[in-house]
Formats: structure tokens, sequence, C-alpha cells
């Protein structure tokens, strides 16, 4: 008897998330067999929940707020990345029910600016405001980009240089200059601004003087739709390039397709499709 792989995203909550749209997408255009299903698990129950999907046969998953540190913490194995950063997005389960963890938003964030943005991180000046688990999460991936600088910028000053600690090794062996500045009195500006902050979900203005844009900026909100509007339309009011996130959502979707598959989605034809999909969902 064949049976259907199962996959999830778990979160809490989980209703908005587009992962089973992007990932059922993935699978009819590289005619992969599997379902993919949304899991609220509870705020204190992630690794029961896991356990229970694994008994009814899933074999992997997307983890997303709150669960990526459980997450990490729940598999037999993680990769260096998952290390690094400290949190895990993906878990890949194996047929005997092992659990390894990976991270692949970093690689999701690179891949988008690079290859559908078409923008050359190595050589860069880059500037990543925030230090929560967004950003953990990006740092090492972006450090192998090798730009020539990162400056990790937080509102709460200890975080950021918490961050630069654990990933100067990194810098170092990558010949990247990675350093924290204060938010207040920040100074220098950049090629490359990634906003990794839940300050425009809170209504807060934007964290950073307008002085940190160049010309010709690239000025990158991680969030998606109205989360990310306000951050895009200050670079633009600069004259700064503005991009959402809903790239580096489809992937980070591809990555962990790609992990639990062996198969390679066409991710960018994908996010085209969600671009229209989310712009007739603005428009109706
Ligand atoms: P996530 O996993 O999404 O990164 P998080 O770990 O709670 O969530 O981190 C949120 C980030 O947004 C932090 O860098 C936070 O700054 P603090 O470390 O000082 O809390 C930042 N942030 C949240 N609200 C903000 C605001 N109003 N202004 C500036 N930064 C803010």
């Amino acid at each position: 008897m064949t049976t259907t792989d199962v996959y999830c995203v778990v979160g809490h909550p989980v209703a908005h998330s587009r992962s089973p749209w992007i990932h059922t997408r993935f699978a009819q255009l590289t005619d992969q067999a599997l379902r993919y299903e949304r899991r609220l698990a509870p705020l204190e129950g992630f690794a029961a929940d896991l356990q229970a999907f694994i008994r009814a046969g899933g074999r992997g998953c997307n983890i997303t707020v709150p669960f990526k540190l459980d997450a990490a913490q729940a598999a037999h194995s993680h990769s260096p990345r998952v290390a690094l950063a400290g949190a895990a997005n993906t878990l890949v389960i194996a047929a005997d029910g092992r659990i390894h963890a990976d991270n692949t938003d970093g690689l999701g964030l690179v891949a988008d600016i690079t290859r559908n943005a078409g923008f050359a991180i190595a050589g860069k000046d880059v500037l990543l405001i925030g230090a929560g688990g967004a950003a953990a999460g990006v740092l090492g991936p972006m450090l192998e980009q090798q730009p020539r600088s990162i400056t990790v910028c937080n509102r709460t000053a200890a975080k950021a240089q918490e961050l630069v600690r654990q990933h100067a090794a990194l810098a170092n062996s990558q010949k990247v200059e990675l350093q924290a500045q204060e938010q207040q009195g920040l100074n220098g500006n950049f090629d490359l601004i990634i906003n990794a902050t839940a300050a425009s979900l809170q209504g807060a203005g934007i964290p950073v003087p307008a002085s940190v844009l160049r010309p010709g900026s690239l000025a990158y909100d991680m969030m998606y739709g109205a989360a990310a509007a306000p951050f895009l339309a200050w670079a633009q009011a600069q004259g700064a390039t503005g991009r959402d996130g809903l790239g580096m959502l489809v992937e980070q979707a591809a990555e962990s397709f790609a992990l639990w598959r062996g198969v390679r989605p066409p991710s960018a034809q994908v996010l085209d499709e969600l671009r229209d999909v989310l712009a007739r969902e603005a428009a109706a």
C-alpha cells in the first residue's frame, strides 16, 4: 500500500500561514505526491503535538512563531545553521521517527535578494535592524555571502551585541566586518538595509534615521503585506528601492521542500503566482 507523505506548518496562530498554498503548488509543479496541513499547537505543548504528528505519519514540518526554539530543542540532530541561530524553521522526520532540524530562513532571504531582486550582497555594506529570532535566523547565511560589513542595530543594544558575539568566529572566517551599533545615534550609510524588527506591527515608527540610506540602496522588510508597508513607504520616499519579504517566504519554503523531497521547485514562478493571489485578495 502506498501512503501519501504528510507535511505541515506548526504555529500559534497559524491560520494566516501561506505555507500550505506554497507547498501544495510546489508539489503540483514537481509531480510530488504529498499533503500539507496547518497545525495549531498549544502554546505549552509543542513537543507533545509534534510526537502526535509523527505517530500519524508526518514526514516534515515548517515551524513558525513562537515554536522555532522548541523545534530546535525537540530534534535529535541539527544543522550548523540551527546551532548558530538557536532556532529551527524546518524539521525533517525520517521513517524511523528521528527528527533533524534545519533553518532555511537565511537561505531564503539570500536567495530572494541575490536571485529574485538581482542584488549582489558580496562586498556591500549591510545594516540589519533587530536582534530577535528573525535577525538571528538570517545573520549566518548573510555573512556567508561575504559582504564588506554587517552592522547590527537593535532597540535593546545588549541583544545586538550578543548576536554579534555569537557570530564573531564566522564573520572572521568570512572576512566580514561585523559590529553592533546603538540605535540612538546610529551613523553611517548602507547599500542594503534589512528590517527584522516587529516595530511596524506595533505601529511604532521606523527605528533608524533616513540617513542610513544611500541613493540606490535596497531596503528590505522581512515581513510582507500591510506589516511591511510603512518601512517600504519610508524607503521609497528617500529614493531607495523597497522590497517586502514575500520572496523570502517562498524561497525558505523552496529550501525546505528540497530538503524533504530532494527536488528543487520553481520558486520564482510560485512567487509571481502568490503575488497575484495577494493582489486579487487585496482588491476584493
Ligand atoms: P522575532 O522572532 O520576530 O524577531 P522577537 O524575538 O520578539 O521576534 O524580536 C522582535 C524584534 O523587533 C527585536 O529586535 C525588538 O527589539 P528589542 O530586542 O529591543 O525588543 C524589535 N522591536 C519590537 N518592537 C520594536 C519597536 N517598537 N521599535 C524598535 N524595535 C522593535
